[in-house]
């Protein structure tokens, strides 16, 4: 179902008052679809330059993005944003819940902005809501939901308009160990639908929750494993 997200030969050189920073160094890689793959690495190894690389949040100093026929990295500013809709979904650390919206508004949200109409848009929400076991919260507000509730409806919000790629940066940043899990169950889920999914994290309790493991240092490319306990 899923075209393949690949990274080519790309780099990210930011230019400030202080000289150079080489944030991402010829980095390649094809994400492989019906995977999670955890970018990994210190603080400042380039994991958020490289996930706004391959989301087309930013574009690369050199080197190219591509999804399926679709180079990201060439496409207009206008295109990137109608691929980021339909495309590719995405969890936050801090999870980015309207917050005067209820948790089925959220997830319809996106499905709003594509030009679903709102009996369609309410049933889907519905269903995702249950997928990850949110039902009886459809309508409460984000502040009424706790942490790991509400990264489960950004995670039903980012799979609203089936996405080829899911992308999520920290999305147990904030929560502990128990509903971490939970969340990246559901990343793992959507990966089972054949969705790239990429999760940068810190979090090596993860590790072992995943299908590939890269190691950013520098904005090199380390090396990648495969951890040896998942079963899928
Ligand atoms: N807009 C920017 N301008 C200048 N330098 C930047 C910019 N964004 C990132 N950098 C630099 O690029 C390098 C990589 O940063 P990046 O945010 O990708 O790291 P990270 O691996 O996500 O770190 P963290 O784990 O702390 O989130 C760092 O040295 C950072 O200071
Ligand atoms: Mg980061």
């Amino acid at each position: 179902m899923s075209e393949r997200l690949e990274a080519r030969q790309l780099r990210k050189v930011y230019r400030d008052p202080g000289g150079e920073v080489v944030a991402l160094a010829d980095f390649s890689y094809t994400f492989p679809a019906g995977a999670v793959t955890a970018i990994m690495g210190p603080s400042g190894s380039g994991k958020t330059t490289l996930l706004n690389l391959l989301a087309g949040l930013d574009t690369p100093s050199a080197g190219a993005v591509r999804l399926g026929d679709a180079t990201v990295s060439t496409l207009s500013e206008r295109e990137r944003a109608e691929l980021r809709l339909r495309r590719f979904g995405f969890v936050f650390q801090s999870y980015n819940l309207i917050a005067v919206q209820n948790a089925l508004q959220n997830v319809a949200f996106p499905m709003g902005l594509a030009g679903v109409g709102s009996a369609q848009r309410k049933q889907k929400a519905l269903e995702l809501l249950g997928r990850f076991g949110l039902e009886t919260r459809a309508s409460h507000l984000p502040h009424k939901l706790s942490g790991g509730e509400r990264q489960r409806v950004s995670v039903a919000r980012a799979l609203a308009n089936d996405p080829d790629v899911l992308f999520a940066d920290e999305p147990t940043g904030n929560l502990d160990s128990k509903s971490g899990r939970v969340v990246v169950a559901a990343l793992r889920q959507a990966a089972t639908e054949g969705r790239t999914v990429i999760l940068v994290t810190h979090d090596l309790r993860l590790v072992d929750e995943v299908d590939r493991v890269l190691e950013l240092a520098d904005g090199l490319l380390q090396r990648e494993r495969v951890p040896a306990t998942v079963s899928s």
